[in-house]
């Protein structure tokens, strides 16, 4: 696994990285508001050239969604270069993904200065965007209580208490009416933007990332929470409306691949004989640490299946401690079982299909549809033509179209990684 980008994408740049730097020890402690913001200034402060900080707007109480970036050009898409994001602490009180993504931002800061070859590869050839807290006003709430044991609602909700992973708006069940009377399965927002903006009932955290999604052409995507320990992939909330179903989506099998590339690293959550959070915790639907989301509990609004049938990029939801706010001392070890994880994860962005869409003139075409026979799931292409499409091994048919041109349609095989790129899909 391990040299795998280097293969597509030539020789790695490991000589441009100096020798000096600090070692960059990680410290394995809760980050409040100010100490998140500070920690990520200091990453930024020592990987100047390859982070960004920026901000994607404010919570209901003002403090701000911030974001670092890591990539060798901060702060534009590179055409054909993927763009990654990972998203914490939408439920403030789980507070264990938002540590987790400061050392991870700490950590890749580190490699990249080392010279650690996968990291540096992985950051010359992705654009990875780290959102350590959705719900920063939760995560005050919760951390503001006083003593080692939190309670296991207080902080969820954002300061309006409305829960995020419930307020995006239900996408699911206009697809499964189309699914029953036809209609489209993928980019079901595209031209109801002004109406999200007008809605109300949408807090300003949801609308944010709304925007988020929709202005960046994110390809992979997964949400941190806790309270359980498993990789969930989509759909989240079930057809028929009842509370357990298995409810796959088109690339199931993708999903659940993606979803096997975070538990199988992570010893905890791909333990078999792991015992359950909880004793009277119903996890029979779990398997090598995985669950289709509504055959564990169906989640109508959610963010991971927003993300799906709105626009182009995957999601997965990883549940990474039966506490959802753990002692201090316990964050280290965390940090251990899902660093690889972490890091495997972010890797997956490469598998697949990808390349450019252009008219005979070699012009890009944005916003051209590519679709694989098969699959009734739609990718578009972005500003530059470019495209990703994620695909598990196999044989496809994969088509490209765009109004007013002639649809072209290549057969490739992909195999397990890195993404094929399609020489010629005009
Ligand atoms: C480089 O990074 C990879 C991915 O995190 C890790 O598995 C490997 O141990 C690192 N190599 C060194 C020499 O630290
Ligand atoms: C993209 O194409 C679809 C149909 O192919 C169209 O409905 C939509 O308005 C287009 N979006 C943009 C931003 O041009
Ligand atoms: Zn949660």
């Amino acid at each position: 696994m391990k040299h795998f980008l280097a293969v597509v994408f030539g020789a790695a740049v490991v000589t441009l990285v100096s020798a000096a730097g600090t070692d960059g020890a990680i410290s394995f402690e809760y980050h409040r508001y100010e100490e998140l913001r500070k920690a990520l200034v200091s990453v930024w402060l020592q990987c100047p050239t390859i982070t960004r900080i920026y901000t994607i707007g404010e919570s209901f109480e003002g403090r701000e969604l911030l974001v670092l970036e890591m990539s060798d050009n901060p702060g534009t898409h590179e055409p054909g270069e993927p763009e990654f994001k990972y998203i914490a602490n939408m439920h403030g009180n789980e507070a264990v993904g938002r540590e987790l993504l400061i050392y991870l931002a700490q950590y890749l800061c580190n490699q990249y200065q080392q010279g650690n070859e996968t990291i540096v590869d992985l950051i010359h050839n992705t654009r990875i965007h780290l959102m350590p807290s959705m719900n920063p006003d939760g995560f005050e709430k919760a951390a503001s209580q006083p003593g080692e044991i939190k309670d296991w609602f207080v902080g969820r909700s954002n300061a309006q208490g409305v829960d995020l992973n419930r307020n995006f708006p239900d996408l699911d069940r206009i697809i499964y009416i189309n699914e029953r009377e036809g209609g489209a399965n993928n980019h079901l927002l595209q031209n109801m933007k002004k109406a999200v903006d007008e809605n109300t009932k949408l807090a300003p955290e949801t609308k944010a990332v709304i925007h988020w999604i929709m202005d960046i052409p994110f390809v992979l995507s997964a949400n941190l929470h806790g309270g359980d320990v498993v990789a969930n992939y989509p759909y989240d909330e079930t057809r028929t409306g009842s509370t357990h179903e298995y409810s796959a989506s088109p690339d199931d099998v993708m999903f659940k691949s993606l979803a096997r590339a975070y538990s199988m690293y992570n010893p905890v959550m791909s333990d078999p004989h792991r015992a359950p959070c909880r004793k009277n915790d119903d996890d029979s639907s779990f398997k090598d640490g995985i669950t289709n989301g509504g055959a564990w509990y169906s989640v109508p609004g959610g963010m991971q299946d927003f993300n799906y049938l709105s626009s182009n990029c995957f999601e997965i939801t990883l549940e990474l401690s039966c506490d959802k706010f753990p002692n201090e001392e316990t964050l280290k070890s965390y940090w251990e079982q899902n660093r690889n994880s972490l890091v495997n994860y972010i890797e997956q962005v490469h598998r697949g299909v990808k390349g450019f869409v252009r008219d005979l003139q070699g012009n890009p075409i944005s916003n051209a549809t590519v679709s694989v026979e098969g699959i009734d799931h739609d990718i578009t292409t972005a500003k530059d033509g470019d495209y990703w499409r994620l695909l598990a091994p196999g044989n496809y048919k994969v088509a490209a179209s765009a109004p007013g041109y002639l649809t072209v349609i290549k057969k490739v095989a992909v195999p397990y990684s890195p993404a094929t790129r399609i020489k010629k899909l005009k």
